[in-house]
């Protein structure tokens, strides 16, 4: 077995669980496709993230052979994993990256906790339903924070244009005494330093990355499709070049990568 695992999401944001991914499976071969063209996601309606969910994992599967999809984007998980899942009817798994961080949430004791993410995941109401039904006694404050993600892929990080715009959402009564707090968006751990400084050190920040990473090595261990051949390179796919994706990818791997563009 040496097909690899396909990873997507509007932009930089999916590295962090791709990162997540190569350090516990450093085996696994992956497939990145970030969808810069249009990218933000988080702005647009669920039809439209549908329509490139459902072409992004097409290519995937059919272009590149994939054993497994990851969608490492909140807001495509929000609004088209069960269009997916249903397309796929079980050919191969396909894992979001919301219920990690619900099963994970399932095992805490948290009184309150707080959630970001963009419109399209507030808007969906996928975190909501699934906290009241899964963990009745944790109460829930969501906000979305529309600008983030695309000051993150813009490398504004540790500046002074992602302290404003943070102090704007973040100071915030709402978040009083929050448990934890949610990066509901796979660009957010880019400045989960900088989120953490607006609350005390017990709130726990949590993301998708090692959840996720975790899920996926259980599903492929149970389904006998973990790697067995030597490793090949990791493909990086944009729908447009972009410089801060170069920066990104050289950023999470250490080496420079060789960037591909496929436009559909
Ligand atoms: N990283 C994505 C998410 O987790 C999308 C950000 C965007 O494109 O708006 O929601």
């Amino acid at each position: 077995m040496n097909q690899p695992i396909g990873i997507f999401d509007s932009g930089i944001g999916g590295l962090t669980v791709a990162n997540s991914i190569s350090r516990l499976m450093p085996e696994e071969n992956l497939v990145y496709f970030g969808d810069t063209y249009y990218m933000p996601y988080g702005t647009k309606s669920p039809d439209v993230i549908q329509s490139r969910a459902l072409k992004i994992t097409d290519f995937l599967i059919k272009s590149h052979n994939c054993k497994a999809i990851i969608i490492a984007c909140n807001s495509a998980s929000a609004t088209a994993y069960e269009i997916l899942r249903d397309n796929l009817k079980g050919k191969i798994p396909i894992i979001n990256v919301i219920d990690p961080i619900i099963e994970y949430l399932s095992d805490k004791q948290f009184k309150k906790i707080g959630l970001i993410a963009t419109q399209a995941t507030i808007d969906s109401g996928v975190y909501q339903e699934k906290i009241k039904r899964r963990i009745p006694n944790t109460s829930l404050e969501a906000k979305a924070t529309p600008l983030l993600a695309s000051i993150i892929e813009e490398n504004f990080i540790n500046h002074a244009v992602s302290m404003s715009v943070l102090d704007t959402y973040l100071i915030d009564k709402r978040f009083d005494a929050i448990d934890a707090m949610i990066l509901g968006c796979t660009h957010y751990p880019l400045i989960a330093q900088e989120i953490q400084t607006y609350f005390s050190k017990q709130t726990e920040i949590i993301h998708s990355g090692e959840v996720t990473a975790e899920k996926l090595k259980s599903i492929l261990t149970k389904e006998n499709l973990l790697q067995t051949k030597p490793k090949l390179e990791d493909r990086f796919i944009v729908s447009m070049l972009t410089n801060s994706f170069e920066a990104s990818t050289k950023f999470f791997y250490g080496k420079k990568i060789s960037l591909e563009e496929k436009r559909f």
